[in-house]
């Protein structure tokens, strides 16, 4: 065979498997309705009003994870009847790989000043838990006055309605939903980057 026969041979290849992958990727048929938008309001506003509760008297700085929790955090903020500002810190370790985690990665830490500040991160889901204790971790070298955490949906490995709201509270300090140990999409969270767009969050159906 010569090199230019093995070259489009090569290149037919690499074409074919790359329409393969993307006729692999999911869509909005693969997933089931989970949580709605109207339920996730709810519990958004009783969590904002616990926090404003729990902070009267002080302003908060609420540190957004983003891209997950950018419907999040502006829900809750709006929310909130005590003062806040924002600022916001990239993590990603999902990518491209789609539903398998892959490498963490988290951006624009150092350029934050948190020093004497009460501190809230606000996060769309935690899993491993990496995600949050890095964070938590890195933050808390600002010598923040308080640092503590929120997540929309822990991950759990089995039965969700085990696990009541006190069991929770030790992954975050304003945990709202549990969920099984499925892949969801929506309020903000994606499949290779599709789906935030989504005002309920949506679960991978089997
Ligand atoms: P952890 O570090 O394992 O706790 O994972 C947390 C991060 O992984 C989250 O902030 C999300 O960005 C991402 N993630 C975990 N599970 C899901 C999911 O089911 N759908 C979309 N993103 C997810
Ligand atoms: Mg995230």
């Amino acid at each position: 065979m010569n090199s230019r026969v093995l070259l489009a041979s090569l290149i037919i290849f690499s074409g074919a498997m790359y329409c393969m992958e993307n006729s692999s990727d999911l869509t909005i048929d693969d997933f089931k309705p989970l949580i709605t938008s109207h339920e996730i309001q709810s519990a958004i506003k009783r969590t904002a009003e616990e926090i404003s509760r729990d902070y009267k008297g002080k302003s908060l700085t609420l540190v957004m994870i983003i891209k997950g929790a950018i419907h999040l955090t502006s829900d809750l903020m709006r929310n909130l009847t005590i003062p806040a500002t924002l600022e916001y810190i990239q993590a990603s370790s999902y990518g491209q790989n789609g539903t398998t985690p892959g490498k963490l990665s988290l951006f624009g830490i150092e350029r934050l000043n948190l020093a004497g500040k009460d501190v809230l991160v606000v996060d769309d889901i935690l899993d491993t838990g990496e995600t949050l204790y890095e964070t938590t971790c890195e933050l808390r070298k600002q010598c923040p006055a308080s640092l503590k955490t929120l997540v929309l949906l822990k991950k759990f490995p089995s039965d969700p309605k085990k696990h009541d709201p006190l069991n929770m509270k030790k992954y975050s300090d304003y945990p709202i939903f549990s969920i099984g140990n499925e892949f969801v999409i929506g309020y903000g969270l994606d499949y290779k980057e599709k789906f935030r767009e989504l005002p309920d969050i949506w679960v991978k159906k089997n």
